[in-house]
């Protein structure tokens, strides 16, 4: 179902200098994505790509739902090739934020089902509450994930998980998500945006290229055969060091935290 209000009502954004915080402002659909939202969020990831964001959290509106879902209501009468044209804008999100030289954290409480759920396996970090609900009910609605579910699943639960969650649209708490690791931290509601701001801390605390290096190498671990991955990281390691010919002026953290040798 579309409404009335535009794209910037929709996916409404706040920059606090490092941090760029991203709302989904669809509460009474429950945030389902639609095309503005998509399209929002992707404009809003690439925007924060060049204005010196280290974290982007993306949150739902509402106490109800991080994202139900895509939007049921557009997709009803979808031809094929609406479907694929929609589907494809859903990944040019999940792509954008693969790719994001910043952290992006998924603030989940209550619903993240379907493209909601994908939403968050997007980014990188998955801070739900308890009340936190996740699965891919679409088999149910005859279709399958859309937005990169069938790709970004196994990585992050295992194969056995899954093909439970992608075949039975079986639900999960946030308690249960944690202990499969399909999300990275799981706290009482109440407690929940605390635990995001020490998630921020955590990676505010680090030096900018290490983490996004960080980022870049756990993500092709993926997809890379292993003696490959390796070569690949001693070389970022080795970049670690180059220091003077990039002219860095910052103080050596090696220096604050290693002591004497010997
Ligand atoms: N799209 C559009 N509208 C949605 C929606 C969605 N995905 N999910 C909820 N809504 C709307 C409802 O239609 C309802 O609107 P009205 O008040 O106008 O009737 C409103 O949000 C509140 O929802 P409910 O009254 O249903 O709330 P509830 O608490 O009884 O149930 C729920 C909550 C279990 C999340 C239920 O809304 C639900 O099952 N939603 C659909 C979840 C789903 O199947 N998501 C997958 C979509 S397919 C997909 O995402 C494909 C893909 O990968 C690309």
């Amino acid at each position: 179902m579309t409404d009335n209000n535009t794209k910037q009502d929709k996916v409404q954004v706040a920059r606090d200098d490092a941090i760029t915080r991203v709302t989904i402002w669809r509460p009474k659909r429950l945030n389902a994505l639609d095309v503005d939202v998509l399209e929002g969020l992707t404009e809003a990831v690439n925007e924060a790509g060049h204005n010196g964001t280290r974290v982007m959290v993306i949150s739902g509106s509402g106490e109800k739902a991080f994202v139900a879902g895509a939007d049921i209501g557009m997709m009803e009468h979808f031809s094929p090739r609406e479907a694929l044209e929609f589907s494809r804008k859903g990944h040019e999100l999940m792509l954008a934020l693969d790719r994001a030289p910043f952290i992006s954290v998924a603030r989940v409480q209550g619903y993240a089902l379907g493209g909601g759920c994908e939403l968050a396996m997007a980014c990188d970090l998955i801070v739900a509450s308890e009340n936190a609900v996740f699965g891919q009910p679409e088999v149910g609605l005859g279709l399958i994930p859309g937005f990169g579910g069938t790709q970004m699943l196994a990585a992050r639960v295992g194969l056995s998980v899954a093909m439970d969650l992608a075949v039975t649209g079986r639900r999960l708490s946030g308690r249960d998500a944690a202990a499969l690791g399909l999300v990275s931290r799981v706290t009482a509601h109440e407690r929940l945006d605390e635990e995001v701001e020490n998630t921020i801390a955590g990676i505010l605390k680090g030096v900018p290229q290490a983490v996004i290096e960080a980022k870049r190498l756990v993500k092709q671990s993926l997809h890379m055969p292993f003696e490959y991955g390796l070569s690949s990281e001693a070389s970022s390691f080795a970049n670690c060091f180059d220091r003077q010919s990039s002219g860095e002026q910052q103080p050596n953290p090696l220096s604050r935290q290693g002591g004497e040798t010997g």
